[in-house]
């Protein structure tokens, strides 16, 4: 059985593919506002801390119980404990896990079908067909269920395809190009009148806010989301990893990445902003916030390019072209936590699985389409705001109480041969025992105000 395992073939597809998970829509369309509006370069460098503080080692947490078990959560979990109550509370914890990841999904393939509607409709005007240009701009619950019956398929069939020639080799693939039409794009907008203020906007540091707590709790809760934690998504990716690589040495390679990117779509969202807003266009609410969100994606930004002319709809292909590819690197890292414990525990082969899940993914999809505005907004708070720090929680305590520490160490060893003189060594297991459950405990509490 373990040997039919897919794993990734190097460093770079591991990289590629968690960095794929970690870059979503989290990093576009939430954190760059967010820094701008709660003290730029100073909110920067409080976010970079606190990723490195508390995601980072709940990150390594995830890889470390993946690769150790070399198995899907419920799986791991399970064999972490020593007997029937924690085995017991392990499964639980998994299959808790891999439902909050499919919800996750189904959710956030809607928005991301979205995206490839705004992305088809630019198209479809290039080739002259303005009625089905039309369609795609509208609302229509017909519009919303096929483009995100498409999105959802594209995520099957790239998890359909396994491991190496599924995951690592399209996100090898997505991830270089996402980065070039990112830059790109910056490269434009800079070129464009009022560029600069929304750079000075993003940049200029005011230190006075970060004095809120509220603040860097929040923060702190965008970091778990921006790198996947709690669902087993990176712990399934950490299983795929091999012995002789290093998980603090790649955590740290995903955290930075991450955060670079999200710092670097900052330099993209901001700059627009603001040359949208010498061309008279709303980029703040009536509250006096910046725009975020649909708002900023749906609103903000077509406004923009439609005054542009044939430079706006390029612009536009690549906008959304850049979006829909950060989202489906994401979401097959989502699809991957379920289908990889229905294949493990199952007698269903991966094809199969895949498509069973996707299914039923999609008829969730449907249900929350259907009923917009009671449930979407309930599913996304449901899982972001409580399940993902619990479970994260949960995680730190499997990896700090239950896991034998001799395992854990030998784990860390594997593939990082001096960590044993390095600050992480003497700090981070000390660290997921204490100090991440009390943190990420605080942040929770604080989100529930
Ligand atoms: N991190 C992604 C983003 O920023 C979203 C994501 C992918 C995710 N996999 C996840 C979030 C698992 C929570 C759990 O958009």
């Amino acid at each position: 059985m373990s040997d039919q395992r897919g794993q990734f073939s190097s460093k770079i597809g591991f990289l590629m593919a968690a960095t794929g998970s970690a870059v979503g829509l989290g990093n576009i369309w939430g954190f760059p506002t967010q820094a701008a509006s709660n003290g730029g370069g100073a909110f920067l460098l409080a976010y970079l801390v606190l990723a490195f503080l508390l995601a980072y080692p709940a990150l390594v947490a995830e890889l470390v119980i993946g690769r150790h078990a070399r198995a899907n959560i419920v799986t791991a979990l399970d064999t972490l404990g020593e007997n029937r109550a924690t085995k017991g509370l392990g499964r639980a914890v998994g299959y808790y896990g891999v439902l909050v990841a499919s919800l996750i999904l189904s959710f956030y393939a809607i928005v991301a079908g979205w995206m490839l509607a705004e992305f088809g409709k630019p198209l479809a005007q290039l080739l002259g067909w303005q009625g089905a240009a039309d369609w795609l701009a509208s609302d229509a619950l017909g519009r919303n269920l096929l483009v995100c019956g498409l999105f959802t398929a594209a995520t099957v069939a790239i998890i359909a395809k396994g491991v190496e020639n599924g995951i690592e080799a399209w996100s090898t693939r997505l991830m270089p190009l996402l980065f070039l039409i990112l830059l790109g794009l910056i490269l434009y907008v800079f070129t464009q009148p009022g560029a600069g203020e929304g750079l000075k906007n993003y940049l200029i540091p005011d230190f006075t806010q970060l004095t809120d707590p509220g603040l860097l709790l929040s923060a702190m809760g965008q970091a778990f989301f921006s790198l996947s934690l709690g669902v087993g998504t990176m712990l399934i990716y950490g299983s795929y990893l091999r012995k002789t690589d290093s998980l603090p040495r790649l955590g740290a390679a995903v955290t930075l990445l991450d955060t670079g990117i999200a710092f670097t779509a900052g330099l993209l969202i901001l700059p627009t902003m603001y040359v949208a807003q010498a061309q008279g266009i709303a980029i703040y609410s009536e509250g006096g916030d910046l725009l975020a969100g649909p708002g900023l994606i749906f609103q903000v930004l077509p406004a923009l390019f439609s005054t542009m002319g044939g430079a706006g709809i390029w612009l536009s292909i690549a906008f959304f072209a850049l979006m829909s590819i950060a989202a489906l690197t994401s979401s097959i890292s989502m699809l991957e936590a379920p289908v990889s414990v229905v294949t493990e525990r199952t007698r269903l082969k991966r094809t199969g699985a895949a498509w069973t899940i996707g299914l039923l993914i999609f008829a969730v999809s449907t249900i929350i389409l259907l009923n917009m505005s009671t449930l979407f907004d309930a599913a996304v708070s449901l899982t972001t705001e409580y399940s993902q720090p619990l479970l994260g929680i949960a995680l730190c305590v499997f990896v700090g109480w239950i896991m034998r520490r001799n395992q854990l160490l030998n784990e860390l060893k594997a593939g990082h041969r001096d960590i044993e003189h390095s600050l992480f060594w003497k700090i981070w297991p000390f660290y997921v025992r204490l100090v991440c459950p009390v943190l990420i405990l605080l942040a929770f509490i604080q989100s529930l105000r």
